[in-house]
């Protein structure tokens, strides 16, 4: 009915899709998301999660980060950063397989479930059996009481808000703050960062929030590619460091959005391989923010340029030697490389969101696709 249609559009808040409203909430979920945590000026990050149990994560052998779809990606991009600033193992795994591989786990391992809804099947049975095995859950989850949260020993919720977009948007940014801050509070109680450092990062995250609005005053830009790329039947996606996870996803979405097949790779294991498929038809969509492999980022790119395929880059600004490579490019904002995930992504997002629309196709519901996946 026409009453059914304006209620909807009310919900929607004046956008055509749920997708893009989500999109752009972002500056204000992630500000949620840091406040009453992040204190940049005092210098300290409050999480009483963390603070529950920060014997169990300074002194842990090994972090298992356990999730799906695009929540499994903000696990990836947290491998990294666990890594390079707390010196702790972190293994990411598939909630299917970790569950029924009989994985090892002992005593002390941390297990962080991600997960948006809170209810997916295979990350709930995964740690349940964790925990019975001695392990330590932590749950990073969106929806507040769901299943996860409840499974889990101690956790900290995203507060992102309800994400009825089926494609998973603003969750996974404010997945990345949550962990981003969890690390950064371990590094801190561990000795593993520099005061400095420590410093600056805090910093770097309460940025986030305006740069991600400074961001997404550039979509016109990315309309355009989108209306160009629409009719590509593969696209590949690649990155390096902490933005080979952005890569996943800015393929996961395009699929999920625009059914156009499309893969993520590291960017330089794409010569193990995908590039056989380069030619002058293939868009490649390089995540090439400064930072420590941009060097070798930019080699791969000149290694596609050679074999003719359409580089499109995601850069900051005043990169001339991309440009030089690139057909087209979408600058982000500069960050430390740690936080630069939280920037790159967005594009993504708004690209297989614009993609989709193109084509026509329901981006809110894509086909065969449920927003949580509570059976096998
Ligand atoms: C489904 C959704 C994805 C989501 C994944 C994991 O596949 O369509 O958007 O990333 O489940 O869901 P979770 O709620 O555990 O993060």
């Amino acid at each position: 009915t026409k009453l059914d249609m304006e209620l909807a559009a009310i919900e929607k808040g004046g956008y055509d899709h749920f997708m893009l409203k989500e999109i752009f909430e972002q500056p204000q979920t992630i500000f949620d998301c840091l406040r009453g945590r992040l204190d940049a000026t005092a210098g300290t990050i409050t999480m009483s999660g963390i603070e529950k149990y920060a014997d169990e994560l300074v002194n842990t052998n090994r972090i298992v980060m356990v999730a799906c779809g695009t929540s499994w990606h903000a696990g990836l991009v947290a491998e990294y950063i666990f890594e390079e600033l707390c010196r702790i193992n972190v293994e990411v795994e598939y909630a299917s397989e970790f569950r029924y591989r009989n994985p090892v786990i002992n005593k002390g391992d941390v297990i962080i479930a991600i997960s948006q809804s809170g209810e997916t099947a295979d990350t709930l049975v995964a740690i349940e059996n964790a925990k019975n095995q001695g392990a330590i859950i932590f749950g990073v989850v969106n929806v507040v009481g769901s299943s996860i949260s409840r499974a889990s020993h101690a956790g900290a919720y995203t507060h992102a808000g309800p994400e009825i977009g089926v494609a998973s948007t603003k969750a996974f940014t404010a997945q990345l703050a949550v962990l981003t801050m969890m690390a950064l509070a371990v590094a801190k109680k561990k000795g593993t960062i520099t005061e400095q450092r420590y410093q600056t990062l805090l910093k770097e995250l309460e940025a986030v929030p305006e740069k991600v609005s400074k961001l997404l005053k550039s979509v016109d830009g990315i309309k355009a590619l989108a209306e160009k790329y629409k009719d590509a039947e593969d696209f590949l996606y690649l990155g390096r460091g902490f933005n080979f996870p952005v890569a996943l996803e800015g393929a996961l979405k395009l699929k999920e959005i625009s059914y156009i097949h499309a893969e993520g790779y590291p960017a330089a294991e794409m010569k193990h391989g995908p590039i056989a498929l380069v030619d002058e038809t293939l868009p490649v969509v390089f995540i090439a923010t400064r930072d420590s492999y941009h060097e070798k980022v930019i080699s791969n790119m000149q290694e596609i340029k050679a074999r003719k395929g359409m580089v499109i880059s995601v850069i900051n600004e005043g990169d001339e030697q991309s440009i030089s490579l690139s057909n087209d490019v979408i600058i982000v904002p500069e960050a430390d490389e740690v936080i630069a995930p939280m920037l790159s992504v967005i594009p993504m997002q708004l690209l297989a969101y614009y993609i989709g629309v193109a084509r026509g196709l329901d981006v809110d519901k894509p086909r065969n696709l449920a927003k949580s996946v509570t059976v096998e």
